[in-house]
C-alpha cells in the first residue's frame, strides 16, 4: 500500500476466546476522541474463530479486520483444517497477514507464500506481507540477501501491488524484547522501500516503553503488535505516544 497513513496492526496470534472482544469498545472509543484518527489506519487480525463476532462488534467502528493466514487455493476443496481467503472475507476479514515467520518456521516457503498472495489479492483481501531474518542470518550479516529474497520470490509475478503492506519483522525480535538499533532499523527498512515502492511496517516486540525510540525512526509507516496488542491499555499507549 501506498497511501499516507501510520497503520497499527494488531496480531493476536493464538490467543483470544469471545471474551476478548469485551474489551475492544475501548480502543474504539479512544480511536473515536483522538486527534489523529483520519490518519491512521487500526487493524486487528484476531484468531479465525474470532473474525466474524468481531466484525460484528465492529460494523460501526474505523478499525478494520484481517486474518493472520489463510489457504492458496482461492476455490472451496478438500483441505481439511484450512480456510481460503474467499471464505475470510465472506465472515469479514479485509486484510490478512501472510508470511510470518512463525509459518515460515513451519514450513511455509517463498512459493507457497507467493501463491496466498496471489489467491488473497485476487479474492480482494489486503496483504500484509512479512519478511525478516533469523539471527543466525543477521550474524552472518546477509539480512539484505534474505530479505531480497523473500521479497523477490514471495511477490513474483504480482504486477499490481497496491494493495500490499510490508512488515519488517526480525525473526530474533519477535518476543524476545529486543529490538534492533535505531540506525540499522532505518537503513533496512529504507532497503525494503526502495526495492519496492510500498509502505513498510515495523514488528516485533514493540511496547508502550519502547515506543518513542521507534517512533524517531522516521521512515517507518506503522507497527505490526504482537503481545501487547492483547492488552487494550499498552495498545492505545503504543498509539498515543507515537504521536507526543
Ligand atoms: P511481538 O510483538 O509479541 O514480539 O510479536 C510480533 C509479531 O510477531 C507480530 O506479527
Amino acid at each position: 500500500m501506498t497511501n499516507k497513513y501510520m497503520y497499527f496492526i494488531a496480531n493476536w496470534k493464538m490467543f483470544g476466546g469471545l471474551n476478548s472482544l469485551n474489551s475492544l469498545h475501548k480502543v474504539d472509543r479512544f480511536l473515536k476522541n483522538f486527534k489523529k484518527n483520519k490518519s491512521i489506519k487500526l487493524i486487528f487480525c484476531p484468531p479465525s474463530t474470532l473474525i466474524r463476532p468481531m466484525s460484528k462488534k465492529l460494523i460501526n467502528s474505523r478499525i478494520e479486520v484481517g486474518s493472520q493466514n489463510c489457504h492458496e487455493n482461492e476455490d472451496y476443496g478438500a483441505f481439511t483444517g484450512f480456510v481460503n481467503s474467499k471464505m475470510l472475507k465472506d465472515v469479514g476479514a479485509k486484510y490478512v497477514i501472510l508470511g510470518h515467520s512463525e509459518n515460515r518456521k513451519c514450513g511455509e516457503t517463498n512459493k507457497l507464500i507467493n501463491l496466498k498472495v496471489k489467491s488473497a489479492l485476487k479474492t480482494g483481501l489486503k496483504v500484509i506481507f512479512c519478511i525478516g531474518e533469523t539471527l543466525k542470518e543477521k550474524k552472518r550479516k546477509i539480512t539484505n540477501q534474505i530479505l531480497s529474497k523473500q521479497i523477490k520470490f514471495g511477490l513474483q509475478k504480482i504486477n499490481k501491488k497496491k494493495n500490499i503492506l510490508i512488515a519488517y519483522e526480525p525473526v530474533w525480535s519477535i518476543g524476545t524484547g529486543l529490538i534492533p538499533k535505531s540506525k540499522e532499523l532505518f537503513t533496512t527498512i529504507n532497503f525494503i522501500k526502495k526495492k519496492t515502492k510500498l509502505n513498510v511496517i515495523y514488528g516485533g516486540s514493540v511496547n508502550p516503553k519502547n515506543i518513542h525510540e521507534l517512533k524517531s525512526i522516521n521512515n517507518i509507516d506503522g507497527f505490526l503488535i504482537g503481545g501487547a496488542s492483547q492488552d487494550p491499555k499498552k495498545f492505545i499507549d503504543i498509539i498515543k505516544k507515537t504521536y507526543n
